[in-house]
């Protein structure tokens, strides 16, 4: 099993974005965690294809945009061409989903389908196939530093054994709560790709809060 960790610029320092999201690769991040929220599909704002451009050629690693927006396709074409290499969204914030996955598909970028903590998993009875990933939210969507709900980790358990009967390397990414002291238990359930905002850019020394992430994967 590959394990991948993905800081969420979420909790950086806003007013010092591109030393941040260098620092997390620097410290051995794989992938930036880039959250769009609109003030509309959830209760914050945030940031849009203009700040990904801008932080694109400060690393090599890959941008990872979860879209919080309604509605959502009038925004992927833009965050394609700002340099994003994944792009997730809520199926609620799209009138069409399948629609939705051609559209980031077309624009050459990883799609990805996000369940909230309530959204059933049988949103991926006909989609997926189609996808590279799936984000389980551990937390409802909007704010960093909330609390780790448990109840998601039977449902991680239930999409990874609908992954593997694909037999498709679909990725399975967890966004919400995740802490060094929780990353294995969440891993055990099934996860790949851990989303981790508050836990790495709350801490004093990235290198070390990831290091000892990966040194708790290590041992399962
Ligand atoms: C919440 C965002 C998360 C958030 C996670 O809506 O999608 O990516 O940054 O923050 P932590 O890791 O602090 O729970
Ligand atoms: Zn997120």
């Amino acid at each position: 099993m590959t394990f991948r960790i993905a800081p969420s610029i979420l909790s950086a320092d806003f007013a010092r974005l591109g030393e941040e999201v260098r620092a997390v690769a620097a410290a051995g991040a794989d992938l930036i965690h880039f959250d769009v929220m609109d003030n509309h599909y959830v209760p914050n704002l945030t940031v849009g294809p203009l700040v990904c451009a801008a932080l694109r050629p400060h690393v090599k690693i890959p941008l990872d945009v979860h879209l919080m927006v309604e509605p959502v396709d009038r925004l992927i074409p833009e965050f394609a061409k700002a340099g994003a290499d994944i792009i997730t969204f809520h199926p609620e914030a799209s009138r069409h989903v399948d629609r939705t996955i051609a559209l980031i598909k077309e624009q050459g970028c990883k799609a990805g389908l996000v369940l909230n903590p309530a959204s059933p998993v049988s949103y991926l009875d006909h989609t997926l196939e189609k996808l590279d990933l799936v984000l389980l939210m551990s937390v409802n969507p909007g704010f960093g530093g909330q609390q780790f709900i448990a109840s998601v980790l039977p449902k991680i358990a239930e999409v990874r054994r609908r992954i593997s009967a694909t037999g498709k390397p679909i990725w399975l990414e967890v966004d919400g709560g995740v802490k060094t002291d929780n990353i294995a238990e969440i891993a055990r359930a099934g996860a790949d790709t851990f989303v981790a905002g508050s836990a790495i850019f709350g801490a004093k020394d990235y290198a070390a809060t990831i290091r000892e992430m990966r040194e708790r994967l290590a041992v399962l």
